[in-house]
């Protein structure tokens, strides 16, 4: 296994063509590898809905430049965390260009109860950062994005998903990557800082 591909996946927005298109087959085969994630049971609740049309896009766009402004307009950032920030807004800015928008949903409402959570998100997400990992060995790349669920009711009016049954949980939005010009890893804490052995109240 590339174990480099694990490390170099970052949230790529600033690298994503604009201007070039992603073959439906190439976004199958990625897909392909994807569902190969684990899930509760076998279940595979993921469901794909991929937004193409330039005029739908931009309606989508829309709900989520307003849950992302929601989003900044509710927090005050760490110093650290500004340049992503900023390059969230770049993508929130320009949303409505990149060739494919993959909305990843799962059957059924989210669930109340913690474990039925766990099992609901977490039968999901490995699969998703699959897809993360496969679009970017072939030279494509995306974001995990989540802002436009603020208007998940709306956007689901607007794709005809029906909200009572289908849980919108991501949205990807793909594009073939340009060359790199920052560093190739994202900042991370070293795992020493945060693991503890044996007992939580360990020194
Ligand atoms: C659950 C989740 C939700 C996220 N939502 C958004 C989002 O709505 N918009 C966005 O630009 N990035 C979003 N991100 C991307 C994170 O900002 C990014 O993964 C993180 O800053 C690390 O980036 P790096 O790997 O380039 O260092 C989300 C990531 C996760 C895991």
């Amino acid at each position: 296994m590339e174990l480099e591909l694990l490390t170099t996946t970052r949230a790529f927005r600033r690298r994503l063509d604009l201007t070039r298109p992603v073959a439906r087959q190439e976004l199958l085969d990625c897909l392909d590898i994807a569902v190969h994630a684990p899930s509760g049971t076998n279940r595979q609740p993921w469901r794909f809905l991929v937004i193409e049309d330039p005029a739908t896009k931009n309606e989508v766009a829309e709900y989520y430049r307003k849950g992302f402004a929601a989003y900044l307009s509710a927090r005050t950032p760490r110093p650290d965390q500004l340049r992503d920030l900023a390059s969230g807004q770049y993508l929130a800015d320009h949303l409505h260009e990149v060739p494919a928008l993959v909305l990843v949903c799962a059957p059924g409402r989210p669930p109340a109860s913690p474990l039925q959570l766990a099992s609901f998100y977490g039968s999901i997400y490995p699969m998703v950062w699959n897809l993360l990992l496969a679009l970017h060995s072939r030279g494509l790349g995306s974001t995990l994005t989540t802002a436009h669920l603020a208007h998940e009711r709306e956007v689901a009016e607007l794709l005809g998903i029906p909200f009572d049954d289908i849980s919108q949980v991501a949205l990807l939005p793909v594009a073939h990557l340009k060359p790199a010009s920052g560093p190739p890893s994202g900042p991370r804490t070293p795992a020493a800082e945060l693991t503890r052995w044996d007992r939580w109240d360990n020194a």
